[in-house]
């Protein structure tokens, strides 16, 4: 059992107790991708390199706010935030950043996956604080959504030319497709197929 702490917030345990619960696994992911933010901003090289390069980063303090937001909200109820490296590694769901020296294309389209699959598990959290009535956590976490998801549109925007429409990936992420993340890298190949 994880040490809590006294909190004044009227909340009932319970509640507080689901809601740490929920926040910890994104607070996870939100640190996890701002460390992938932060790869890309150091290790891109390509064209568009100078603009993504500040882009990556001003994505990664958006992150970062967010992480400290999650945090914060962990500790407000009493929980603890399970903010450390190795907590993180061994929590987060994203898929593996392994990308090291690779084109901006390739840093682009590895965190724009992993920022659309943490929209998706923060849509699936506040549909969870509307079943547990914290209307307050609610909030917070839709405002991630909101910048999330506009971040995910910024970085993408810059594939508009080199990646395959998205009905064409979902067709290759499908069962028995040739895989999301890996088909839409190999896009070039494809259109040269076509
Ligand atoms: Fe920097």
């Amino acid at each position: 059992m994880r040490k809590t702490y006294p909190a004044a917030v009227k909340v009932s345990n319970d509640t507080k107790q689901k809601i740490v619960e929920l926040i910890n696994p994104s607070l996870a992911r939100t640190i996890d991708l701002f460390l992938e933010a932060k790869h890309a901003h150091w290790n891109s090289k390509g064209k568009q390199f100078y603009s993504l390069h500040l882009l990556f980063d001003v994505v990664a303090k958006h992150l970062r706010k967010q992480a400290d937001d999650l945090g914060e909200r962990v500790a407000s109820l009493g929980g603890v935030a399970q903010g450390t490296v190795q907590e993180v590694a061994r929590t987060t769901d994203l898929q593996p950043y392994e990308l090291g020296s690779a084109s901006v294309d390739d840093h682009v389209s590895a965190i724009v996956e992993n920022l659309a699959q943490h929209a998706s598990a923060l849509r699936k959290a506040i549909d969870r604080t509307e079943e547990i009535g914290d209307l307050a956590t609610q909030e917070i976490l839709l405002t991630h959504l909101c910048k999330v998801e506009q971040d995910t549109w910024l970085l993408e925007s810059h594939l508009a030319d080199s990646r395959p429409p998205i009905r064409e990936r979902e067709e290759r992420a499908a069962p028995g497709g040739n895989g999301g993340r890996a088909a839409a890298r190999k896009h070039p190949e494809a259109a040269a197929q076509r």
